[in-house]
């Protein structure tokens, strides 16, 4: 009797899970929204929840099925999410209706863990409140305050390099530019020396980096099913940051905040600021319905311990990775395209000469050349493949599409920065699109390697100033060239939430001439 039912008893269990997994799979036909046909769990996100290709590039595949839709459904895992394709309709996502866009993502659980209560996963009135109040943070005054402390990164910078191309003129670079960003990070934000560019071995600061950066596949199926199925991720008392994380910070800030005597100090880095906020015990801003009438409300947020730490342990995991792998990237394209390597090295000179090899605050500016370089880099490998946004509250598209509270959007940025319309012959690397004149051509809404609108990285000023400063430190001395055996096209890695190549890029690194007279003046 048992041998019969168990068959027919595995059989209505198999069939009620495919039927509630499809459950929502009608929801673009309703809609009338172009679509591929999804296929029962992965939706049409097969490649990237199975770990073959990355978000972005699973997005693209979506998109580009519809080349000419403004709009396209798509249904991540089992869940509805919706691809803006059209420069004017993410104009309207990101900015003019951004009322009814501030959330990130699985809005509804953030507070399940201290680490997503973080400005970055915030929505609403509590995202308003934080941005308002951490932004002065992140002012040109105070990067200019800030800037010292970066040129002493780079002083220790310079040396480290020097003696890792003595051991040899091969370079993982990203792992070097890593220890770079992380020390810089550090110092500004945590008012610490990791001394990651002296000393690797046993160095806690790199550990902390590489458990938040683990992509074994193992961990990308956590973070996938955090983002896809939040519920079942949290039902089973997984959480995105691991609590050695967590613990490492609580007590960094704990001994920071003591030695400090909890009164900021002259370094005017961001734990100062942080204390600045603290001494208050509470933090007030303005209520997002301030966009929609002229009630002028106001938001009151508890500034506790976890509160800091939530933004503390932000600010080291998208301080160091997201600007080491744009270095990295920028470095491989300079070294595939030797000319526009030389005109980067020609600025750098210029710089050096006109400032006496002193590195300035004003080098971000002074260097437009190299902030190209940069910028096209971003446009070729954005870190973030897919920007996201959740409607958070119900909107109706000026096509009449209605989308309703809790839905995915997605701003696919493969899909924009590839396109021969925006950016003609789309994947060569010419930094020329972002200098001088033709800087104007680039369409509103179709580059975006921080995002758009209220939500655009906080930290940009920040990256930009400690990656032109660390290039400077490296092409016043290197140029680089792509080491033997090196591929010319890259692979990104499948498990990596921020884009990756998926071996390591290794550059040679040879001495200019002329170098001793452009060390940096300390
Ligand atoms: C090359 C370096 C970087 C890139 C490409 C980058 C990219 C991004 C992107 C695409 C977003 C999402 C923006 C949006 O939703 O519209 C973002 C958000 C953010 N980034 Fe960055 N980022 C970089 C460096 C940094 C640094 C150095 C910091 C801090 C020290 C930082 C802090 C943040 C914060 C706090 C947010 C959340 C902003 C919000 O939601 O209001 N980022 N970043």
């Amino acid at each position: 009797m048992f041998a019969t039912l168990l068959p027919i008893a595995l059989f209505l269990i198999a069939y009620s899970v495919y039927l509630f997994t499809r459950r929502k799979f009608t929801y673009w036909e309703k809609k009338k929204i172009p679509h591929l046909p999804p296929t029962t769990l992965f939706g049409n996100y097969a490649d990237f929840i199975l770990q073959k290709q990355n978000l972005g590039e699973n997005t693209l595949k979506v998109c580009d099925a519809f080349p000419d839709a403004p709009l396209v459904g798509a249904y991540y895992g089992t869940e509805p999410s919706l691809i803006v394709q059209d420069p004017e309709l993410i104009k309207l996502v990101t900015t003019k209706d951004f009322f009814h866009f501030s959330g990130r993502e699985i809005s509804n659980y953030i507070h399940k863990e201290m680490f997503t209560r973080n400005l970055f996963f915030n929505y609403g009135d509590r995202w308003k409140a934080l941005r308002q109040n951490l932004s002065p943070i992140f002012s040109s005054s105070k990067m200019k305050n800030m800037f010292p402390l970066i040129g002493k990164c780079s002083f220790v910078f310079e040396d480290m390099l020097d003696r890792e191309i003595e051991k040899s003129s091969i370079l993982e670079v990203r792992v070097i530019m890593a220890r770079f960003t992380m020390d810089c990070i550090c110092s500004c934000a945590f008012g610490v020396e990791t001394q990651t560019m002296e000393k690797t071995e046993n160095n806690v600061f790199k550990q902390m980096g590489d458990v938040i950066l683990d992509f074994r596949p193992k961990q990308a199926i956590k973070n996938t099913i955090r983002t896809i199925w939040p519920s079942i991720f949290y039902g089973l008392g997984f959480k995105a940051m691991s609590s050695e994380v967590d613990g490492f910070f609580n007590k960094l800030l704990t001994d920071i905040f003591e030695n400090r005597n909890y009164q900021p100090t002259s370094r005017n880095d961001f734990i100062d600021y942080m204390l600045k906020l603290k001494q208050n015990n509470n933090l007030v801003g303005d209520s997002m319905m301030n966009l929609k009438s002229e009630a002028g409300s106001k938001v009151t947020l508890e500034i506790d311990q976890e509160f800091l730490l939530a933004q503390s342990v932000l600010f080291f995991v998208a301080g160091f990775e997201t600007s080491s792998t744009t270095l990295t990237f920028t470095l491989f394209q300079l070294a595939k395209n030797p000319e526009k390597q030389a005109k980067a090295i020609e600025e750098v000179d210029e710089y050096l000469r006109r400032n006496e090899n002193k590195l300035k605050y004003e080098c971000v500016a002074e260097t437009p050349y190299l902030e190209a370089c940069v910028d096209e880099a971003l446009r070729m490998h954005p870190v973030l493949g897919v920007v996201g946004r959740e409607v958070s509250e119900d909107y109706v598209f000026p096509s009449g599409l209605k989308v309703e509270k809790g839905l995915r959007v997605q701003l696919p940025l493969y899909k924009l920065h590839y396109n021969p319309d925006y950016f003609p012959e789309p994947n060569e690397y010419r930094p020329e699109r972002f200098y001088g004149e033709e800087k104007r051509n680039v369409k509103p809404y179709t580059y975006m390697p921080f995002g758009e609108g209220p939500r655009l990285c906080l930290g940009m000023r920040f990256a930009r100033m400690q990656m032109i400063a660390g290039l400077i430190t490296i092409l016043k001395k290197y140029k680089v060239e792509l080491a033997p055996g090196m591929k010319k096209d890259l692979d990104y890695e499948p498990k990596s939430i921020v884009t990756q190549p998926t071996e390591g890029i290794k550059l040679n690194f040879i001495e200019r001439e002329g170098w001793q007279s452009r060390l940096l003046a300390k």
